[in-house]
Order: C-alpha cells, then sequence, then structure tokens
C-alpha cells in the first residue's frame, strides 16, 4: 500500500451547534449516516462527536483530492463509524478507490482530524 492522499482539519464546536439549531434534521441527514448519527445522538454531548465527524469528513475529503480525484464528494459518502475498540473506522460509499484512515482528537470546543488515503 502506498500514501497517494494526507487531510487534516479543525471544526469548532460551536459552530455545529449552530448548524444543528438552525437546519436541525435537515442539516445532519445532509451531512452525517444513520449510524454516525445514532453514534453521536447516544452520547452525553452530541455536537462534540458531530463535529469531530465533521472535521474527519473534511479531512478525508482532502486527502482524496490530494490523490487526484476529480468529483464531487458528499459528506453522506463517507462514513465513520467505531470499532469495539472505539477506533474511528471509514468506509467510502462511493467509487472511491483506496484505504482511508483518520484519526479524530476533541476538547470541549474544537475538534480535530487527520486522515490518510492509502491506494
Ligand atoms: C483512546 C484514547 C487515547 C482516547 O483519548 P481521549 O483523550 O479520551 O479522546 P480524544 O478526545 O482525544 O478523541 C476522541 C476520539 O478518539 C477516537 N478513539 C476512541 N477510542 C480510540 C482508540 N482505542 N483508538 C484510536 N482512536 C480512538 C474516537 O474517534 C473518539 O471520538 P468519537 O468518539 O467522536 O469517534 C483513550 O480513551 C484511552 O487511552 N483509552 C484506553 C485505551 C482503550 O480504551 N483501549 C481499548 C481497549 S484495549
Amino acid at each position: 500500500m502506498a500514501i497517494c492522499g494526507i487531510g487534516s482539519d479543525i471544526v469548532e464546536v460551536s459552530r455545529i451547534k449552530r448548524l444543528r439549531e438552525t437546519y436541525g434534521d435537515r442539516f445532519l441527514r445532509r451531512v452525517f449516516t444513520k449510524g454516525e448519527r445514532a453514534y453521536c445522538e447516544s452520547k452525553e454531548h452530541p455536537e462534540t462527536h458531530l463535529a469531530g465527524r465533521f472535521a474527519a469528513k473534511e479531512a478525508i475529503a482532502k486527502a482524496v483530492y490530494q490523490s487526484g480525484y476529480d468529483k464531487v464528494i458528499l459528506f453522506s459518502d463517507i462514513e465513520i463509524l467505531n470499532d469495539a475498540e472505539g477506533r474511528p473506522q471509514v468506509s467510502l460509499l462511493t467509487h472511491i478507490r483506496g484505504n482511508c484512515l483518520v484519526t479524530i482528537s476533541h476538547e470541549q470546543s474544537m475538534a480535530i482530524a487527520f486522515a490518510v488515503l492509502e491506494s
């Protein structure tokens, strides 16, 4: 496997909170899959986990574009779920080829993510 793209992103949790309050389900469904919404909503502070996923999706999009991909990427086509140990696992639901690794971290006000795309 060779690394063909990397990406990072940082998101303010308050921005996600505002989007959620303003657009509600419309925003959530456009950006997050059903499984991601269920995971985040099960947490005490859903916005923190939504912000982490939002940052992860932007980081993954950067990695994919860096690899030379030139089509539109919908955030709902990227799914990040956690394995039994809590590690985020990426599924690319489109025809983007490659294996994507991501790491997410969050504090009260900010969330960051880094992604690597392997081909
Ligand atoms: C994994 C660990 C380092 C996370 O540190 P933290 O400071 O609490 O978490 P951060 O705020 O930086 O990041 C949280 C994100 O880390 C990721 N994460 C959680 N567990 C993880 C793990 N085991 N490995 C890698 N990433 C992990 C998740 O994406 C999580 O965000 P999400 O729940 O919204 O998806 C910490 O929980 C830990 O040391 N746990 C003990 C090890 C463990 O649980 N091992 C599994 C059983 S052997």
